[in-house]
């Protein structure tokens, strides 16, 4: 097995020379000093992750995360992950004093001297040690034990379970590292949030923000004050108390509190905290909305600070809502008031102090405004979005900043100034001082002069942002992890102070792809061939015989005829021509969707249908005539123009090619073999701030899951279904 190790590290010091320059390439890239002599040990002898029983309950209290996980807890995650990424089952967690043979054994080293580039003491470096006789990792905290184990998964998948022998002496050179997420102009479900995590964690970043209220552009030349008035704003925390009443209309996309503390447990217990930022006094609409009073009359997304009640509604908000956040650190907003107002500086001072003194949080606002003696807000650091104005804050009046570089923020999904991916290119060669990679001391990518001198204790870490500018319909939920997908990865690379070259890059994260723990975000589905599922009228004679012969009634199973064994049940009854009669009842498979790259085809024989009839559903979506074909996926209708004859029998099919939809109807007869067309695509029309739309593609998954009659509001003949990955 040692030799798929060596084939590995072969097939990339072709491209570079990585065993000597001391390191592997993990992303981010582990520090790694082989044993002398070379040699493997296998995760398939590992027998037990053993937590050392002295440091078992013990949490790390330098984050930002109110609820460290425990060293024991993370040693939990840690094994869930071996089963989920290799079925290794069984495996024994003992919580004892020294390693056995074959054991991870996860220890603290109180005395680690681990630093981030600042030269601060940093509690996320650890030690891990690979021998013949089994593993030992050694944190400077369980979360720095955390992140070791993240670079076993890496070298152990790289390595096809073959762990080179050595050590690595590894720890982050950034202390604040992530992305935000605006969940404010779009909603995501808690799971996906949670799934986010894990992404980000298997890449040691440990930040998400999550901006919580924000509305739409408010084009204030254009719309009416009822028309600002009515325009998509949304506060997405849910609270019953009786002062925010009327702050929050739509419980059914927002976070309560059970909800968030679920998100902010699940998150920590990967090592990624949560931090939550509730705007004002700018990008305010939802707080507008509810009090109209409060908004200036010439914008009314910007709170009127010089309004009596500014000030004590946000912190009727901020004491609603102090208890549910689990961090250190609050984000208050505070961003483009461009407004001349010498009440600005006040309000964000009252606000500041309220929370630092009656919430014992830090607070942290944009720093987006030019540096004017004048508009010189307190906050304890600031997260630092560049435009024009440049490196003022860290040496004018030395706070600490967070780099949120323009360079490195998206915008789903189409933007006229703002890219739609990470720029890759920045991340791997946006240092415009040596063309060599960008880092979080460099805040434009474009102007050397624009950076500061190095090192430089005021920048503890980066967070690059993802904007929802256009809406909840431009994009579904996982059309945002797509937007990350590459640019996680790579930043977390940077963040971390690793040194990965953008040609491994390419080279190493398909490889570390295939088994990334604890999520699901692309729904793929296990199979043989190209064919995922199939079931036609030899499922139904299967289906008659076995019924006719020993299992008289329903519910039945459906027999998949590919390679995969993915049966189907139904309750309906077959007819006399191997067809089932969708007529109150349902066909089920045990599969919910199917990700991006599918061709589904559904032979359909539709009698009748009523308004918004639901053809077939699955977890992430349905398929729906209303009366035109139409896709209802993260909580919008993607309509064609086409729709579905009746009294005939078609082949309905749904493609999902990349990032693009399409749909296609086929008149067929009952024997011929399915037909796959992508005829009409399917497209999500984006408003754009009330003056124009921009069409743009949307990839959404197929639903999979059941097709049923009793609540769907049609009735006709199901003659089979194809899945297949062959687009
Ligand atoms: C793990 O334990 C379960 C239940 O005891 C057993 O069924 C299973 O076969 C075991 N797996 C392995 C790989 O030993
Ligand atoms: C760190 O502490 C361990 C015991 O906990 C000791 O063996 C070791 O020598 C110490 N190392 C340093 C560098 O002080
Ligand atoms: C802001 O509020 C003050 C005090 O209520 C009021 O006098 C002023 O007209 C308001 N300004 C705007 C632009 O709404
Ligand atoms: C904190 O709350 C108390 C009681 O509500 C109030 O008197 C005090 O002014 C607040 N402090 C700040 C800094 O707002
Ligand atoms: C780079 O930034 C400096 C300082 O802000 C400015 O004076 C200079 O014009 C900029 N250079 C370019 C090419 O934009
Ligand atoms: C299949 O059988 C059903 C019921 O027996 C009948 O209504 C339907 O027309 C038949 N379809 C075809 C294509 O034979
Ligand atoms: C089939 O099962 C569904 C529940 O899944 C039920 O609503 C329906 O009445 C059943 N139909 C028949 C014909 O048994
Ligand atoms: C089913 O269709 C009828 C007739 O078009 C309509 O009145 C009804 O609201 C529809 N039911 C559902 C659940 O959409
Ligand atoms: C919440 O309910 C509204 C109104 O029924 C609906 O338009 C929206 O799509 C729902 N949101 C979610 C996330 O289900
Ligand atoms: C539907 O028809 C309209 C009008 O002809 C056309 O503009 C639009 O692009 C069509 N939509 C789709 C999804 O093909
Ligand atoms: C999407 O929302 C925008 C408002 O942001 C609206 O103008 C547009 O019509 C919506 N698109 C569809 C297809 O409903």
């Amino acid at each position: 097995m040692a030799f798929v190790y060596v084939a590995y590290l072969y097939t990339l010091a072709a491209l570079h020379t990585i065993v000597s320059s001391s390191r592997l390439p993990g992303i981010p890239t582990i520090p790694f000093e082989a044993s002398n002599g070379g040699g493997t040990y296998s995760l398939s002898d590992i027998k037990s992750i053993i937590v050392d029983a002295e440091y078992a309950d013990w949490t790390d209290k330098n984050g930002e995360t109110m609820v460290p996980p425990s060293l024991r807890e993370f040693g939990r995650a840690f094994g869930a992950n071996l089963y989920d990424i290799w079925g290794l089952e069984n495996l024994s967690q003992p919580v004892v004093s020294a390693p056995q043979p074959d054991s991870v054994f996860l220890t603290i080293s109180e005395n680690a001297s681990h630093q981030y580039a600042s030269g601060e003491a940093s509690s996320e470096g650890y030690t891990l040690e690979v021998t013949t006789s089994g593993i030992t990792i050694r944190g400077a905290s369980p979360l720095g034990v955390w992140w070791g184990t993240r670079s076993l998964l890496h070298l152990a998948i790289l390595g096809e379970r073959e762990l080179p022998l050595g050590k690595s002496v590894d720890s982050p050179a950034w202390k604040t590292r992530g992305m935000l997420l605006d969940v404010a102009r779009r909603y995501y479900p808690p799971q996906f949030i949670i799934e986010m995590c894990s992404y980000m964690s298997f890449f040691k970043q440990n930040t998400l923000l999550l901006h919580l209220s924000d509305g739409l552009y408010n084009n204030a030349n254009i719309y009416s004050r009822e028309q600002s008035l009515s325009l998509y704003a949304r506060f997405r925390l849910w609270s019953e108390a009786p002062e925010v009443e009327g702050l929050n209309n739509f419980k059914n996309e927002s976070y309560t509190r059970n909800d968030f503390q679920y998100m902010q447990v699940e998150c920590a217990g990967k090592g990624v905290t949560i931090v939550p930022e509730i705007e004002s006094p700018g990008h305010a609409l939802p707080i507008v909305q509810w009090k109209p009073e409060l908004g200036l009359s010439t914008d009314l997304s910007v709170l009127n600070v010089s309004h009596p009640d500014a000030v004590s509604t946000m912190k009727t908000v901020w004491r609603t809502f102090f208890d549910w956040f689990d961090t250190k650190t609050v984000y208050i907003g505070a961003s483009e008031y461009t407004t001349e107002d010498g009440g600005y500086n006040h309000f964000v001072n009252q606000l500041s102090g309220f929370i630092r003194n009656n919430g014992s949080k830090s607070v942290r606002i944009w720093g987006t405004l030019p540096p004017k003696p004048d508009s010189n807000p307190a906050r304890d650091s600031s997260l630092q979005y560049f435009e024009e104005n440049t490196v003022f804050d860290y040496n004018q009046d030395g706070h600490s900043v967070i780099n949120s570089d323009a360079t490195f923020h998206v915008v789903n999904k189409w933007s006229e100034s703002f890219p739609q991916k990470v720029n890759l290119a920045k991340t791997f060669h946006g240092n415009p001082a040596t063309g060599g990679p960008w880092e979080p001391t460099i805040h434009d990518t474009n102007n050397a002069t624009n950076n500061p001198e190095k090192p430089n204790q005021n920048i503890i870490g980066a967070i690059a942002p993802l904007w929802n500018d256009y809406g909840p319909n431009a994009t579904v939920y996982s059309e945002a992890y797509y937007a990350w997908r590459e640019g996680i990865p790579a930043l977390a690379d940077k963040q971390w102070g690793g040194t990965l070259l953008s040609e491994e890059f390419i080279t190493v994260l398909p490889i570390l792809h295939t088994s990334i723990p604890a999520q699901n975000l692309e729904s793929p589905i296990a199979s043989t061939g190209p064919v995922i599922f199939r079931y036609d009228r030899e499922s139904w004679a299967q289906n008659r015989r076995a019924r006719s012969e020993e299992n008289p009634g329903p519910p039945d199973k459906v027999a998949d005829l590919s390679d995969n064994g993915y049966d189907a049940f139904t309750n309906c009854s077959v007819s006399a021509n191997n067809t089932i009669a969708i007529d109150g009842c349902s066909l089920k498979t045990e599969l919910g969707t199917k990700g991006r790259n599918y061709a589904l085809t559904i032979r359909l024989y539709i009698s009748q249908f009523g308004t918004d009839a639901v053809l077939i559903s699955g977890q992430e979506s349905a398929l729906m005539l209303t009366p035109t074909i139409t896709l209802f996926a993260s909580e919008n209708y993607y309509r064609l123009n086409a729709t579905v004859p009746l009294n005939t029998w078609v082949d309905l099919s749904i493609v999902g090619r990349n990032e693009r939809t399409f749909a296609g109807v086929q008149k067929v007869r009952l024997g011929d073999p399915f037909v796959a067309r992508s005829d009409e695509e399917f497209k999500a029309v984006l408003g754009v701030n009330g003056q124009s739309f921009v069409w743009a593609p949307i990839a959404i998954e197929a639903p999979i899951m059941q097709i049923e009659a009793s609540n769907a509001n049609w009735t006709g003949h199901f003659g089979g279904m194809l899945l297949t990955t062959d687009v």
